[in-house]
């Protein structure tokens, strides 16, 4: 007999993070041990299935054809030699493609999906270079690859705007920068910078870059009838479950979308194109479809972060307080996505200044549609406002870390609110500690081994704490003392399950090999999407909910002859296996205990995480101090990076090994992004011209150095486990302290990434 909660209406949960902290921190001190991921056998064993592994009968294989221009209509789509090729099972255009609803832009509402509004495969119009106009299934992968080659199109190409230079002539203005003002100011920046004793006023300019997980974009689909399974690699299985029903007209109870596995995700893991034309032609081949992208096709369909170019300006007194602090600019982006590369973000929350200008615009191209990429906005915003900040520096004669302390705000500089929990100069102190900064020739171009020039360079992370409302999670406890906790989320490598089962053993008192985390499957209780380094506490807020429930039914269950008979949610404490009173530890029974004597086999309980109120009340954000030495050859300008330290304040790490990959991670996205990361997009045609890991550079391994990994480990008393975010913080200021290093090195300020030989010669 199971104890049964009203699953169909989880209940809200009550606790208020603004108000109080979460009630396990202090108590129990045991978050955070370094535990290798339980997905980790699976996967060293080939034993964990993603997407495009997953096996089903009479399965065919999908390629795509795509289009060569950036705007137009297609005049002829010849498919006749396509269809003729061997093993060949249909080929699907917009001419045959099934209707489909236009997929619904990200965040135009709260179950919105779409990285991409455009219609998908229903007309003859071509919006970007590389947009798909056919799909081939076949027999086998290479079949279906061969027959997409002989696919030809002609095009009446309509005017196009490709050259960001002419777009950003006329820029428009935002309604919103992901629910912030896009304009933001604070007295008369410009005039106080212009009266300011010390100005630096600069030009920064950061490339498109594309995703380039491992795994690539995959799914495998197949319909039943009117129900559709599909295996994909999902940050948002939730969404894209709701999206995929509304795009095909059918019950969202209909559709069953699975992620349990994926090969990296950075905000290129959503719902484009791929998944709803697998879709599509499994229901008109009526045979289960597999896609998965090539690289190229990526490159093709699937958006990266945009270009960025943006001014800096800062206006300072000789004591290096801040008159005036201006960040502006523009970014390239289509009419048809959602990602504005919010690069003014960390300049409302790092500095204490007198008067601020804060404002972006976006310059529209015909392009494929930009989107999310680790960090977007902080990881380009912070390289040039932590360049600039070094510049400043310089100009004062003072240490970059000293400039720091002296312009750290009490509380929130634009918005006023107190921070929830701010530790960015122990960050600074604890990493130049460690890096020994104080070996430093503040003067460039004094150090050097042969023929290498050696700086070092300092620059600010950080990332804003947010907790997305609406996650459920369920809780199984049985009579043996296991406990599976159950939720639509998502681990993408960075140990989702891990840190959560880990969570869950010290919240319920209970060991580690207990804990069954449930994830990945859109038939668990709703979850939230992987995004914007909220997963975490979100599902941190839900579990506390859930926690709250099941300490309310078990003392219910309980009854009369129990310790806890007459108590309720408010007097008691869940863990160590029971419950127990607050203050009168004599009053304690076992889960096990309550269970046995009402009979019970099992208790499930179901809630959802309460509002995020803690954001309305406190500035919450994430903080981190980046170290970086390189050595600039003098004869090749080649940089190489020898060291590099990342000194975090996130809050509590619930798992310092998980954490300290996840940090490691996005720094060495940070190197990429500063030395050699840059979709080289052809002004002329729209094309990307380097679709290909051989002509897009990524680190590997001989790119980067051994690097050391800090955190403060402080609690925020606001967030749900005192835990904010981590996945991505790791990648800002990178560039920033790369670009510093290298002027130490060498005196010469590359504001233009990446840093490339040829800047350096
Ligand atoms: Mo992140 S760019 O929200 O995966």
């Amino acid at each position: 007999m199971s104890g049964q909660t009203d699953l169909q209406n989880p209940k809200p949960g009550r606790w208020q993070p603004a108000v109080t902290s979460d009630p396990l921190l202090g108590k129990h001190g045991t978050l955070g041990q370094p535990i290798s991921r339980i997905d980790g056998p699976l996967k060293v064993q080939g034993k964990a299935r993603f997407a495009a592994e997953v096996p089903y009968e009479n399965l065919c294989y999908a390629a795509l054809a795509y289009s060569t221009i950036p705007r137009g209509r297609l005049t002829r789509l010849e498919t006749a030699e396509a269809e003729k090729a061997p093993g060949v099972v249909l080929v699907m255009t917009y001419r045959n493609a099934p209707r489909m609803k236009a997929p619904s832009l990200m965040m135009s509402s709260p179950t919105a999906a779409g990285a991409s509004d455009l219609p998908v495969l229903q007309n003859d119009e071509i919006h970007w270079n590389g947009q798909p106009i056919a799909v081939v299934l076949g027999e086998t992968q290479e079949e279906a690859d061969y027959a997409a080659s002989l696919i030809e199109a002609d095009y009446d190409l309509l005017p196009a705007v490709t050259s960001f230079a002419e777009a950003k002539k006329t820029p428009r203005q935002l309604d919103t920068l992901l629910g912030e003002p896009p304009i933001l100011e604070i007295g008369d920046a410009e005039g106080a910078l212009r009266q300011a004793p010390v100005q630096v006023d600069h030009i920064y300019r950061t490339p498109r870059h594309n995703h380039n997980a491992i795994e690539l974009h995959a799914a495998t689909v197949a319909w039943t009838g009117n129900e559709l399974r599909v295996h994909d690699a999902s940050q948002l299985l939730d969404l894209t479950t709701g999206q995929l029903a509304d795009i095909f007209g059918i019950d969202p109870g209909k559709v069953h979308v699975t992620s349990p596995f994926v090969g990296g995700g950075f905000g290129g893991k959503c719902l484009w194109d791929h998944q709803i034309l697998a879709c599509a032609a499994a229901k008109l081949a009526k045979r289960p479809v597999r896609i998965m992208l090539s690289r190229e096709g990526v490159f093709r369909i699937v958006g990266g972060r945009t270009v960025t170019e943006q001014r800096v300006a800062l206006g300072a007194n000789a004591d290096g307080s801040l008159e005036a602090l201006i960040h502006t600019g523009v970014v390239a982006m289509t009419r048809h996505n959602s990602c504005p590369e919010q690069f003014t973000f960390p300049a409302r929350h790092l500095y204490a200044a007198k008067t601020f200008r804060l404002a972006q615009e976006v310059a529209d191209m015909d392009m494929l549609a930009n989107t999310f990429m680790r960090a977007p906005g902080e990881s380009v915003g912070t390289f040039a406002l932590e360049c600039a900040l070094d510049e400043l520096a310089e100009k004062l004669g003072l240490d970059p870390i000293e400039l720091r302390r002296r312009i750290e705000p009490r509380q929130d500089p634009t918005s006023g609110k107190p921070f929830s929990s701010r530790h960015l100069i122990a960050a600074y102190e604890n990493g130049a500690k460690e890096f020994g900064w104080h070996r430093r020739n503040g003067t460039p171009g004094q150090q050097r081994d042969g023929e290498w020039l050696i700086g070092m360079g300092c620059a600010t992370a950080t990332y804003p704490y947010y907790r997305f409302p609406g996650g459920a999670v369920r809780i199984r406890l049985t009579i043996d003392g296991r406990a599976t906790v159950s939720t639509a989320v998502h681990d993408m490598g960075m140990g989702t399950a891990t840190a959560q089962a880990q969570h869950i053993a010290v919240r319920l008192g209970i060991p580690l090999e207990h804990v069954t985390f449930e994830h990945g499957d859109s038939r668990l209780p709703r979850g939230v999407i992987a995004g914007g380094s909220t997963q975490t506490a979100s599902i941190g807020g839900a579990i506390i909910a859930a926690t709250e429930v099941l300490t309310e039914e078990l003392i219910k269950l309980a009854g009369n002859d129990s310790p806890l008979a007459g108590l309720t949610l408010g007097d008691v404490e869940i863990g160590n296996g029971g419950i127990v009173h607050k203050d009168d530890a004599s009053r304690f029974e076992s889960y096990e205990s309550i269970l046995r004597r009402s009979g019970r086999h099992d208790i499930v309980c179901e809630a959802q995480a309460p509002q995020p109120s803690e954001v309305a009340t406190f500035s919450m954000h994430s903080y981190g101090a980046q170290f970086c030495e390189v050595k600039v050859s003098e004869i090749t300008g080649e940089t190489r990076v020898s060291r590099f330290l990342g000194s975090f304040d996130a809050g509590q790490i619930l798992n310092a090994k998980t954490a300290t990959s996840q940090f490691k991670g996005g720094i060495i996205m940070g190197l990429g992004m500063a030395l050699t990361e840059e979709t080289n997009f052809d002004e002329r045609s729209g094309r990307v011209i380097n679709a290909s890991l051989a002509e897009y550079h990524v680190p590997v391994q001989m790119d980067v150095p051994d690097i050391r990994i800090l955190y403060t480990n402080s609690p925020d008393p606001q967030a749900p486990m005192g835990a904010r975010g981590i996945g991505e913080i790791g990648i800002t200021g990178v560039a920033a302290a790369v670009a510093n290093a290298v002027y130490n090195a060498t005196g010469k300020r590359i504001r233009d990434l990446p840093i490339t030989l040829d800047k350096l010669m």
